[in-house]
């Protein structure tokens, strides 16, 4: 079974142009995830887990122009796309890791942001993720991302699936499209449900934790340290 990391290598160069056909209110998604930003909250480093080509990466230099933004991303040539995206910025800088070997010092950001990343990895995975994301987070820091999950049963999760192609096909997605997202689906996706994301994130040790925005399987989930 190819990699995640070989599956985006391959479509790094076509990949903003696909996701913009498959994901639902995808503008809608980043507006609010940076909308709830705690007004008291003024990130100066920012982490950006699983950045793809960037697009979370310019909406958050569009908030945050003074900040050092973090792009990570395990995949080099999709990295490298984002790279050449932002080469006119000196804040932004990349790191080519994996989610389960993150490599900062504690408490080093103010801010970490993901979208439509998480679900790559398994559920004890995401666990250490979470305890990792509080560690690296200075105290008062948030932690919000975006991601498709589950439904809390599988009637909820296939009606999710089935509402998700409706919206893809309205968007322009072809049945190859379709099919390519279905393929890399079955091999490298892990969707949890909301409520396991939310206790999970209690138990790494959060504050407050929060869903703020739900679209059929798209969340965008809000902690606090
Ligand atoms: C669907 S893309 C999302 C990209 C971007 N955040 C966006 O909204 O367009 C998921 C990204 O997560 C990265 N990724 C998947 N598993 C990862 C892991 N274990 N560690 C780091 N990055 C990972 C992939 O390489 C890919 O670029």
């Amino acid at each position: 079974m190819q990699s995640v990391e070989a599956f985006y290598n391959q479509l790094s160069n076509r990949y903003t142009e696909l996701i913009s056909r498959c994901v639902p209110r995808y503008d809608e998604i980043f507006y609010n995830l940076f909308y709830y930003i705690p007004d008291d909250l003024e990130p100066l480093q920012i982490l950006d887990l699983g950045c793809g080509t960037g697009n979370l990466t310019a909406a958050a230099l569009q908030h945050y122009p003074q900040a050092e933004i973090h792009a990570l991303d395990i995949s080099a040539d999709i990295l490298k796309e984002c790279q050449q995206r932002f080469a006119d910025k000196s804040n932004v800088y990349y790191h080519q890791q994996d989610f389960s070997d993150l490599d900062f010092e504690l408490e080093s950001f103010d801010l970490i942001i993901s979208s439509i990343a998480i679900h790559h990895i398994p559920d004890y995975e995401k666990t250490d993720l979470y305890d990792r994301v509080h560690s690296l987070l200075k105290p008062g820091g948030v932690f919000v991302f975006a991601d498709q999950t589950q439904g809390i049963n599988e009637e909820i999760y296939q009606k999710h699936i089935g509402r998700w192609k409706e919206e893809a096909f309205k968007l322009g997605s072809t049945e190859a499209d379709w099919q390519l997202w279905m393929e890399h689906q079955d091999a490298h996706d892990y969707h949890s449900p909301v409520s396991w994301h939310l206790n999970q994130l209690e138990q790494s040790g959060f504050d407050e934790v929060d869903l703020i925005w739900k679209n059929i399987m798209w969340a965008v989930m809000w902690a606090r340290k």
